[in-house]
């Protein structure tokens, strides 16, 4: 097992990283809550690993089970008024522990509800997905979407700990592996060639779930966040390279209505556009650009997606990473290294837009 520590301005607290960790959580969470435990889960985990996840804790000490269903329309401000009754109703209070066990919309809906129910109690993330463990369990941002826009509500809440187990992925969807391994291949470019190097030199034992490879990614990964966490946790400077590959990538997520594509992928994509822009401007030599997209497409293949130039640039115009007036995008400076830019032209975005239809058309 591994831990990495996550030291913020209002939070410390570990990423423990290695194998059968479920056995740990009980000992470790009773040192820190005396109060009752709460587990935020879906039907599908839950069936899955339920049983295993029960079997840690002793008899005096299992936890109440609450369930959100799959997928991000429920990842909703009227999920959480049901979850809060049903925790007041289970007699939950200041002294209660939530554990949010699960992917990245367990995590975000369940740490927000602890961060506003009774005005805060204590939860902790044990993240089920790979994007779970390397990305949205680490760093504190909780919250919940709007019809208008993703993300829109929510506050940052840091968890007691994370516990991301390596034996939970292997039942992941193939499909869910990659779309989070596009994140890590996303960390590696930004600020960790080692990891960028050992993602292009070793998808094959990655993608096969080799469970040595896949430490290796995670805490990597999490390394990284927790570094650029830690130096900038409300993401007024440094943080903002973390979204190298969102601008457009949300904007892809938004043009095809949530339904083409998974988070992942097209940040995957939104990667390949923004190295585009870098390209053009000369921040990236055309041999990093080329490993860059050789590594995107070994983890690949990406899927093909069909959108408008004029709805990607409106959805890229509305992104909330945005300051008023400005369009803000990420280039990679070679490989490990990342700028952040705010004077991308109509010019070169249009261009960037224009060869990823290409592509996800498959024209290019
Ligand atoms: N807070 C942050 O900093 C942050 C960062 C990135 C992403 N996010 C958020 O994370 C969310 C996406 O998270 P995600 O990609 O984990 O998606 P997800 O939570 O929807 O999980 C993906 C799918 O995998 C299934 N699943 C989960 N674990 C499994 C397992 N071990 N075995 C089999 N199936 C399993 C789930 O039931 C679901 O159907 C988005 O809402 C995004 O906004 C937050
Ligand atoms: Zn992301």
């Amino acid at each position: 097992m591994r831990t990495i520590p996550v030291k913020t301005a209002s939070a410390d607290y570990p990423v423990f990283v290695g194998r059968n960790l479920f056995a740990q959580i009980p000992r470790r969470v009773s040192n820190w809550s005396p109060g009752k435990i709460y587990v935020l889960t879906s039907p599908e985990i839950w069936g899955l690993w339920g049983k295993k996840f029960l079997a840690a804790f002793p008899k005096s000490q299992q936890p109440t089970v609450l369930f959100l269903p799959a997928g991000e329309r429920h990842k909703r401000l009227t999920q959480i008024e049901r979850l809060a009754s049903e925790l007041a109703n289970a007699g939950a209070d200041r002294s209660s522990l939530l554990i949010a066990f699960g992917g990245g919309i367990i995590g975000d809906l369940g740490g927000f509800l602890a961060a506003i129910y009774m005005r805060g109690i204590d939860y902790v993330q044990v993240p089920t997905t790979l994007l779970a463990q390397v990305d949205s369990s680490v760093g504190g941002k909780t919250g919940v979407n709007l019809a208008v826009g993703k993300n829109l509500i929510g506050s940052f809440h840091h968890p007691r700990a994370v516990f991301a187990d390596i034996d939970v992925l292997q039942t992941l969807p193939d499909r869910e592996l990659r779309a989070g391994l596009f994140e890590s291949i996303k960390a590696g470019i930004i600020r960790d060639p080692a990891l960028f190097r050992f993602m292009e030199h070793n998808a094959g034992a990655i993608l096969a779930r080799d469970p040595a490879a896949l430490e290796r990614v995670i805490v990597a990964s999490i390394r990284m966040k927790a570094k650029v966490v830690a130096i900038d946790e409300r993401e007024s400077g440094l943080r903002m390279i973390l979204n190298y590959g969102h601008t457009l990538g949300h904007a892809i997520e938004a043009a095809t209505e949530f339904r083409a594509l998974l988070h992942g992928e097209a940040i995957a994509w939104g990667i390949l556009a923004a190295l585009q822009i870098a390209l053009a401007r000369k921040t990236v030599a055309p041999d990093q650009a080329e490993r860059v997209e050789q590594t995107i497409l070994a983890y690949g293949p990406l899927p093909p997606f069909r959108a408008t130039r004029s709805k990607l640039l409106a959805a890229a115009g509305r992104d909330k990473k945005n300051r008023a007036g400005t369009r803000r995008f990420i280039l990679p400076k070679g490989i490990g290294n990342a700028i952040v830019v705010e004077d991308v032209t109509d010019a070169e975005l249009n261009s960037a837009i224009d060869w990823t239809l290409a592509r996800a058309a498959g024209r290019k």
